[in-house]
């Protein structure tokens, strides 16, 4: 799809209802909510709007699965061929799910196609060779006993998760879910269900047993929360934001939930003079406006060193003004609008909030024409540490460039936020690279690159960018409880 050059064409809406226990319904309430095009701010579809009572039959039949059904008795080989038929399925319509993907959420279709459903099915393919691969060990123990653990499925897994890669999110949360034989109750974001509907039709098609993957669309206060509270959940894991994260982690101890999240940044991308200055310079742009700039790792603080500063920007600024911004379904558009009324609202004041802050905005600045949540590329210069739009999380595309002149005090200036959820350095001098690299605080940290990310490296937060990884073995450890069983020798 990515080497076509006539518009694509909107695809076909089939999946509006909860996925329960193998079925499509409505919500117990009847009520619906809408989701909307964000080029053209258009109703697209009515989506059942769980809540208590949807949340309730999902858990139920998620437990069913766990405990009864055919789920409970096959064996972990069939399990990864289940999950290898899903991935195939996926692939089999990957225009038709980036289609949606760019329809529900107005990414870029050339993004969707290219990156978000290749790496959805790369995903769950790595995760499908997991499930036979799931060890316990036997331990040496004092006396005349034998120890060994087994790694069992930790039960009934809510999962609640953002709109910014809609089908990419579910795949890292099924994944490892599934591999190792949890049951699943997913509550997509409100602005896009459609990807992870159609996804558990697909899921259905696969032949994985009703009642393992059970979704309920709906609000986070409402079915998000029910999820969450809900006795019957073992373990929830949710990607968005930090102070959601939060109330999620007063809302699960009640029931001491197990949790693990994937939270936001304020990533530290750091440039310095002997760097190779294109590619360092096309790897910071991407860095920040990539989807939109809807990116958790997104490369928001740019720190340049000083001798470089001027050029560097130039470089960055051309980009800005060369960028095609438009129609997401046309395959040669690289920025599309953002997801929603409240995201493109909170980036126009983040851009006034650093105007009247004092920084130079050198390109954008404003929205794009006057319809959809459309921002233009924007970069800031002159941006200080303590400035708001250095230390909070956008989540648009706004780039703020920061200068620096020695090691010691990057190190420093890098690591001075709440967040870690990762970093990247530019250089060509490997030893100071590989530094860089153990000094800061951060889950991942690229090195002459950015946004590499494959199914087996992990990913997470260190500090209150997360709790836990996602991706690789690491991925799977939050989906499995460790039993140990000690048998007497006689
Ligand atoms: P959010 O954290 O409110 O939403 C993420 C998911 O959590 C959605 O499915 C939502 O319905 C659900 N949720 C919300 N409140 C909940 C609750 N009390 N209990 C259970 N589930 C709940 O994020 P939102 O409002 O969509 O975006 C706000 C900001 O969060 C963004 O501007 C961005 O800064 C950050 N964010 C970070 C993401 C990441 O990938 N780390 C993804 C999305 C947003
Ligand atoms: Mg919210």
């Amino acid at each position: 799809m990515a080497t076509v050059s006539e518009p694509v064409k909107r695809p076909q809406i089939r999946q509006t209802q909860c996925f329960i226990g193998g079925k499509w319904v409505p919500s117990a309430s009847g009520k619906t909510f809408p989701t909307y095009h964000p080029a053209t701010e258009e109703v697209i579809a009515d989506v059942a709007e769980g809540d208590a009572d949807d949340v309730d039959a999902a858990v139920d039949a998620a437990r069913e699965a766990l405990e009864k059904g055919a789920w409970s008795k096959m064996d972990a080989r069939d399990r990864g061929q289940l999950m290898y038929k899903l991935a195939d399925l996926i692939e089999d319509e990957a225009d038709e799910l980036a289609a949606l993907e760019t329809l529900d959420n107005g990414k870029p279709i050339h993004d969707a196609s290219t990156a978000d459903i290749p790496l959805v099915v790369d995903c769950l393919r790595y995760y499908a060779g997991f499930a036979d691969k799931i060890h316990g060990q036997t331990i040496p123990v004092r006396g005349n006993y034998f120890t060994y653990t087994r790694r069992e499925p930790v039960g009934v897994v809510g999962q609640i998760i953002p709109w910014n890669f809609p089908a990419l999110m579910v795949a890292w949360k099924w994944g490892p879910a599934l591999a190792a034989g949890c049951t699943i109750v997913m509550k997509p974001a409100e602005q896009t269900p459609l990807s992870c509907l159609r996804m558990a039709r697909l899921a259905q098609k696969a032949g994985i047993p009703d009642g393992v993957i059970n979704v309920v669309p709906g609000y986070g206060p409402t079915a998000g929360a029910s999820i969450v509270k809900h006795p019957g959940v073992d373990k929830v894991a949710f990607t968005g934001e930090m102070s959601t994260a939060q109330t999620i982690m007063r809302d699960a101890s009640t029931t001491l939930k197990r949790l693990t999240f994937e939270l936001g940044g304020k990533s530290p991308n750091i440039v310095f003079a002997d760097a190779d200055l294109d590619a360092a310079a096309k790897g910071a742009h991407f860095a920040l406006y990539f989807n939109q700039g809807q990116c958790c790792c997104a490369g928001s603080r740019l720190f340049v060193e000083d001798s470089i500063h001027d050029e560097f920007v130039d470089r960055l600024a051309e980009m800005n003004t060369n960028r095609r911004v438009g129609d997401p379904f046309d395959p040669t558009t690289e920025q599309g609008p953002q997801v929603d009324q409240a995201q493109f609202d909170k980036i126009l004041n983040y851009i006034e909030i650093g105007k009247s802050e004092g920084a130079t905005c050198v390109t954008g600045g404003n929205r794009a024409g006057d319809r959809g949540y459309f921002v233009q590329p924007t970069l800031f210069t002159n941006v200080q540490d303590e400035m708001k739009i250095a230390r909070e999380e956008i989540f648009g595309p706004v780039l703020s460039v920061l200068r620096f002149s020695d090691f010691d005090e990057i190190v420093k200036r890098a690591n001075n936020t709440s967040f870690g959820l990762a970093a990247a350095v530019w250089s060509r001098d490997i030893g100071k690279a590989h530094r860089i690299a153990q000094k800061v605080r951060a889950g991942t940290v690229w090195v002459n690159c950015y946004d590499v990310f494959d199914a087996a490296a992990p990913f997470g937060g260190f500090k209150m960018s997360g709790l836990g990884r996602e991706l690789g073995e690491a991925g799977l450890q939050a989906y499995t409880e460790t039993k140990t069983v000690t048998v007497s020798l006689g």
